[in-house]
């Protein structure tokens, strides 16, 4: 099977009340750490590349490591841009392969984005086959391709623009601003209460209010949340017990995102969690083993805390387990 858009998958995603997960790649570990879980979950997936990713790794490789993902796995697999800045890394991605991009002009003035988002559309879509396209309205606070958006200059998604959005646009799907936020740190203490059992940070809840008003104004019309990461406690605690110092790390209730997922909510963006899953594993092999040194013994171990992590995202949040 070759790569897909977002389309289909997320017509069935709306119309079965689940979400389809898109986990941030930047090494073969990492690629095949999700593809693996997602084929033993039997879920659709949307594997995602940053503009940081593509610095990293080089733009062949991941390519090539996706397209190998999809020969090992037969899976529907996305292949998504994450947070195009603007239109030349969009038509870049487009040229090069992608099946999907995102044109990221949310910090722009309205008419801004909509002239962007637009002009990637038509790019996009003229293309055969049909390349999808998300944009954003709303900005989310935390750190996204090295830009930080402190707390309280984030600004909510206001549902009254969303319309006029996507009718001038053409675009496909569209990421709100609901409350999440990027990275492991997405809120501030003082933004939370504190479980007074375990000292654990309990954050605001998500706007589902905005969620629904949005979803009434765009009846079956797919919505993104970006800043997705639940920041699971149990690997910051191997993190913490072997040498790390995450301190007062917190992230998005499970619960939360998997209410999203029934609602209108077809994709949800987690980077962070995988990239604490990877540490926790480095961390762990190595203060048990001090005197290992080949990187697969340990890389190893992180690839296999990521793949634990997807297949409990796959089927205890997002629910596209057996939705192929
Ligand atoms: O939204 C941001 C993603 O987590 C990508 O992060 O730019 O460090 O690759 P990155
Ligand atoms: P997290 O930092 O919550 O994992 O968000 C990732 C993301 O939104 C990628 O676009
Ligand atoms: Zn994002």
């Amino acid at each position: 099977m070759p790569l897909v858009n977002s389309k289909e998958m997320f017509e069935k995603a709306y119309n079965g009340g689940y979400a389809i997960g898109a986990f941030n790649c930047n090494n073969m570990e990492i690629v095949q750490a999700i593809t693996e879980a997602a084929k033993e979950c039997n879920s659709p997936v949307i594997l995602q590349v940053s503009a940081g990713a593509r610095k990293y790794a080089k733009p062949v490789y991941l390519k090539k490591m996706v397209e190998a993902a999809v020969e090992d796995t037969n899976l529907p697999i996305v292949l998504h841009l994450d947070h195009g800045a603007d239109f030349e890394i969009c038509k870049d991605c487009i040229d090069g392969g992608f099946t999907s991009v995102m044109i990221d002009c949310s910090s722009k003035p309205f008419e801004e984005n909509i002239a962007i988002t637009k002009k990637v559309c038509e790019y996009a879509h003229a293309h055969v086959p049909y390349v999808t396209v998300e944009a954003e309205l709303g900005t989310l606070a935390g750190i996204e391709d090295e830009v930080k958006v402190e707390h309280g200059a984030e600004s909510y998604t206001r549902p009254e623009d969303v319309e006029e959005f996507v009718r001038r646009t053409g675009c496909d799907s569209l990421a709100i601003a609901i409350g999440t936020s990027h990275g492991a740190y997405k809120f501030k203490p003082e933004q939370c209460t504190r479980d007074p059992e375990t000292g654990i940070l309990l954050p605001p809840p998500l706007r589902f209010d905005i969620l629904e008003e949005v979803s009434k104004r765009l009846p079956g019309f797919p919505i993104v949340l970006h800043g997705s990461s639940s920041v699971n406690q149990e690997f910051v605690k191997i993190i913490n017990d072997n040498g790390g110092a995450l301190k007062d790390a917190v992230g998005v209730p499970e619960a939360q995102l998997r209410q999203a997922a029934r609602l209108a909510v077809c994709k949800i963006n987690i980077d962070s969690d995988l990239r604490l899953a990877m540490t926790a594993g480095i961390r762990e092999h190595m203060r048990a083993h001090p005197d290992h040194f080949d990187p697969r013994q340990y890389v190893g171990d992180g690839r296999a805390y990521v793949k634990q992590l997807v297949k409990h995202k796959i089927v205890d949040v997002l629910g596209s387990n057996d939705k192929i």
